[in-house]
């Protein structure tokens, strides 16, 4: 590999220059062994942050991660497989009942997932609320479940796109997370080293996503499909509502609850929707068209896999989950329609009642969270619950409610209207 000087790779990005390819093989490698330091990769990522990068670059730069690490495979598998990344939003729960929902088709799901950080909720987060569930699996027992259960939820280990891992954490405390760049070839390097043959991509927008408005969505949706569709896997997105939280239940434990009635053919109808939406969208790129998805919430199939997939983890399916020892209503002060439940408020509301973590050290509270009893577009009366806020400490509840200040508006003259969930799709 050829020798380059980082600080002239920054000075180039600094002057709103184009790096080659072998500069981002090299800037990549050398960081992931330590040549290139920390302060300079923060001035690399600011670069890039202000002056862009073009498609070529973004794609070198993914495919200069995925190479950082180890990548899977899946050439003994019988089945398709197919997932599912959601950019992150508040109360979005969805990877729970469509992993087992889409596995009920014989398209097998291999879902490596993370934990939350901020105001959005980890899947691993939400899991581990389940009594001696397990997200670490070897990589023996990750194939054998996912030939077997046909649906594996589980932790990333470190061999996968360790650039991405250092990088990510530097871009958390340099400011530079919302560069689409960045975004799109950290999500991509991971879904394609995870070696999914297709991958539906949920692309949040609103004041809960990373992305608040659509044409930036959209963008970072088409630079994503276009690096999954260059690398063989056979990618879409579908671009989601997220100023609003998703369902009714946002927390751990509570959204666990949540994702259960959904695969017992119940739940609220966002929820629904949206797993329906994703799923078909899952099949669809594995092969099978001719399905009807709802049905396998509705009788069962999809409930059998989740409990499948949960026990195969060691947790208990049956078991009761954690539930919060504090409550705390917040009243409806008129009568009217619910015309703003700003997603980002109360998804901060519920980080800081303990459902989320501010460093990734810290400790969560399984049963902590917001129960919604009104969503958007909901007709509500004065003194009605609104929400009722869970937490095990007393005191947090003050710097919960401060954070819902302002957080939602009752219009008595407003139509009730139904939410909007899709805002618009690309394919590949
Ligand atoms: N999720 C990721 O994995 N990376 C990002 O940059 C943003 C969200």
């Amino acid at each position: 590999m050829s020798e380059f000087a980082a600080v002239e790779l920054i000075m180039q990005k600094r002057e709103k220059g184009e790096l080659s390819t072998d500069e981002i093989n090299w800037l990549v490698a050398n960081y992931t062994s330590g040549v290139v330091a920390d302060e300079q990769m923060s001035a690399m990522a600011m670069a890039i942050l202000l002056n862009g990068m073009n498609r070529r670059e973004i794609k070198d730069l993914t495919m200069a991660m995925i190479a950082s690490g180890e990548t899977l495979n899946y050439a003994g598998l019988a089945a398709p497989t197919s997932d599912k990344h959601s950019t992150g939003g508040v109360g979005d729960k969805i990877t729970l009942p469509l992993a087992p929902l889409v596995a009920a088709f014989g398209v097998a799901v291999p879902q490596l997932s993370g934990r939350g950080l901020g105001h959005t909720g980890g899947t691993l987060d939400k899991l581990e609320s389940i009594k001696g569930w397990r997200a670490s699996l070897t990589n023996a027992e990750f194939h054998r479940q996912l030939a077997e259960v046909g649906a594996v939820i589980c932790a990333a280990g470190d061999g996968l796109a360790p650039a991405d891992k250092k990088l990510y954490a530097l871009r958390d405390v340099t400011g530079t997370v919302e560069a689409i760049p960045l975004i799109a070839s950290s999500i991509m390097s991971k879904k394609i080293a995870e070696g999914t043959s297709s991958l539906v991509l949920d692309v949040k927008v609103g004041s809960g996503a990373f992305m608040k408005n659509i044409d930036r969505a959209r963008e970072l949706a088409r630079v994503m499909v276009q690096l999954g569709q260059d690398a063989g896997v056979n990618t879409s997105a579908l671009l989601t509502d997220m100023s609003t939280p998703l369902g009714l239940e946002i927390g751990n434990a509570l959204e666990v609850k949540e994702s259960v009635e959904v695969l017992a053919g119940g739940g609220p109808a966002d929820v629904v929707e949206l797993t329906i939406e994703l799923a078909r969208e899952m099949l669809r790129l594995a092969g099978k068209t001719d399905v009807d998805v709802a049905a396998a919430l509705k009788d069962g199939r999809a409930m059998d896999k989740w409990r499948q997939m949960i026990s195969a983890q060691g947790g208990d399916p049956d078991a009761e989950l954690p539930i919060a020892s504090e409550h705390h209503l917040v009243l409806a002060p008129n009568d009217g329609v619910l015309t703003q439940l700003d997603a980002l408020q109360v998804g901060t509301a519920s980080w800081r009642l303990g459902a989320g973590r501010a460093r990734k050290e810290d400790p969560i509270q399984f049963g902590a969270g917001v129960t919604l009893h009104a969503q958007l577009g909901s007709v509500v009366k004065a003194g009605q619950p609104l929400m009722t806020l869970h937490t095990d400490e007393t005191d947090r509840f003050a710097r919960a409610i401060e954070a819902l200040d302002g957080s939602f508006k009752i219009e008595a003259a407003a139509t009730p209207a139904p939410r909007k969930i899709l805002l618009d799709r690309i394919d590949g």
